[in-house]
């Protein structure tokens, strides 16, 4: 008979893979709630419209979507940037700014299935509303730093790739683009890493050939790689806008300075990121040998709660994959094996035995112990070998003999020493033993 299989380019999680799963959740929320962040979460299923326009056309291309059966158009999540706009922006008035907030969620997008991509990925999100500064930036950049560095990640495995399309906005208008053109080129900028000139094409489909000198200059620009580079190519480049950006990109990388983090950061114009509400500072964290997919990006896209209807709200953010995560994780060596194993395996003997060990399991249970024990009576030898499989440190042992003398017997698994306890000792004497060991 046939079986069902997944759909392609969607998980499931064994429960090996969702202890792994649960360990880079866990040190992310720990890492948000020190910067102080708050956790929210929100719906899977959202009105098709959010995305349409909001998010870009690769995303829209690569939605999930349907018409449900009140004749809705609706898409599943691929990503919460619009959707976190529409919670905030509902309660903009009531909230505490700056509003820092995170979450852990799941996102769908149909993409073409690769090493590090999917078409159901985790995202942790974090941003901030109502902040307009630098400020915003540096706290973000540092989180998404700290998320990566929680899992004994350093400088030497991954990379915080900083842009700006402000910068290439001022610079393209000071090239004498319109706004229709300078879209057309970040669009190309965004696509030259992976296409090379052909990234042009579209660009030149639409406007005419390219001009050469024009082209060389959006290539200088896109090669900048460092402050002093970018100071550089500005200083040829007249316009106020664009020396007020450079004092913002100095308080930035200032600021990560000071906050030990510089090492983390460079400085890459190439950067523009696909997205199409982003505003200002892009960013995208990648690992250093350069063999996986990103591993996060954001930036500042402070018109798309205005866009949605709500308020206008300054706003900056980022989302960490889980998937091109745990490969570096598992690369470097840093992603843990989980032994899921019991602090006690209770070992029974016949029926009454069983009712008498039921009461203790439990007790100890809702002590926080994790307790197992067979769901049927075998024989004692074949419980001896689970208990010792199990991993547990102790077992109890309810044998008709103990008990008709009121006491279990306790057995240290690791060097097999063996003592008889009252019944009503049980629970002291495993909390005496956790708590040395
Ligand atoms: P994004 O660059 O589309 O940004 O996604 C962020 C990260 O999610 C990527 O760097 C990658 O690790 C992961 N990711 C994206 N698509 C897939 C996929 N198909 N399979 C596996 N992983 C994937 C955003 O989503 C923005 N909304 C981030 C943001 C938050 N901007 C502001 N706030």
């Amino acid at each position: 008979m046939a079986t069902f299989q997944t759909l392609p380019g969607f998980r499931e999680f064994y429960p090996d893979a969702l202890a792994r799963r649960n360990h880079v959740f866990r040190l992310w929320r720990q890492t948000a709630t020190t910067f102080g962040f708050n956790e929210y979460d929100a719906p899977v299923l959202e009105p098709l419209e959010l995305y349409k326009t909001k998010s870009g056309d690769e995303i829209e291309a690569q939605l999930f979507s349907f018409t449900d059966k009140g004749g809705r158009e609706v898409a599943l999540r691929p990503e919460m940037t619009p959707t976190v706009c529409r919670l905030v922006g509902e309660k903009a008035n009531a909230l505490k700014r700056p509003i820092k907030w995170f979450s852990i969620a799941e996102f769908y997008r149909y993409e073409r299935m690769q090493k590090g991509r999917g078409r159901c990925f985790f995202q942790f999100n974090a941003d901030i509303f109502g902040e307009p500064g630098i400020e915003a930036e540096s706290e973000l950049i540092a989180l998404l730093v700290q998320c990566l560095c929680a899992f004994g990640l350093s400088e030497q495995d991954f990379y915080v790739r900083l842009s700006d399309r402000n910068l290439w906005f001022y610079y393209l208008e000071a090239l004498g683009l319109d706004d229709a053109r300078t879209r057309a080129m970040l669009s190309a900028v965004d696509k030259f890493e992976k296409s090379g000139d052909e990234a042009f094409n579209s660009y030149s489909e639409q406007f005419g050939p390219l001009d050469a000198a024009l082209k060389e200059k959006v290539l200088a620009f896109l090669r900048v790689k460092s402050l002093p580079a970018l100071e550089a190519i500005l200083s040829s480049v007249p316009g106020e806008k664009l020396a007020a950006r450079l004092t913002d990109w100095r308080r930035l990388l200032g600021n990560l300075e000071a906050m030990g983090l510089a090492r983390f950061v460079e400085v890459d114009l190439a950067v523009v990121r696909g997205l199409a509400y982003y505003t200002g500072f892009v960013f995208e964290a990648f690992d250093r040998k350069g063999e996986l997919r990103a591993l996060a990006g954001g930036g500042r896209y402070d018109n798309l709660v205005g866009k949605l209807g709500y308020g206008e709200l300054p706003a900056v953010g980022f989302a960490i994959g889980d998937m091109t995560f745990a490969l570096l994780l598992e690369q470097r060596g840093l992603m843990p094996t989980f032994v899921q194993a019991p602090d006690i395996y209770a070992v029974i003997g016949g029926a009454q035995e069983r009712l008498a060990a039921f009461g203790d399991i439990h007790a100890l249970r809702a002590a926080g112990f994790k307790v197992d024990y067979p769901m049927k009576e075998v024989a004692f030898g074949k419980q001896f070998k689970a208990a010792s499989e199990s991993g547990a440190k102790l077992a109890l042992i309810y044998g008709g003999d103990e008990l008709a003398k009121g006491v279990v017997k306790i057995r240290d698994l690791t060097n097999r020493s063996e003592q008889e306890i009252p019944r009503d000792q049980v629970l002291a004497t495993v909390k005496d033993f956790y708590s040395q060991h």
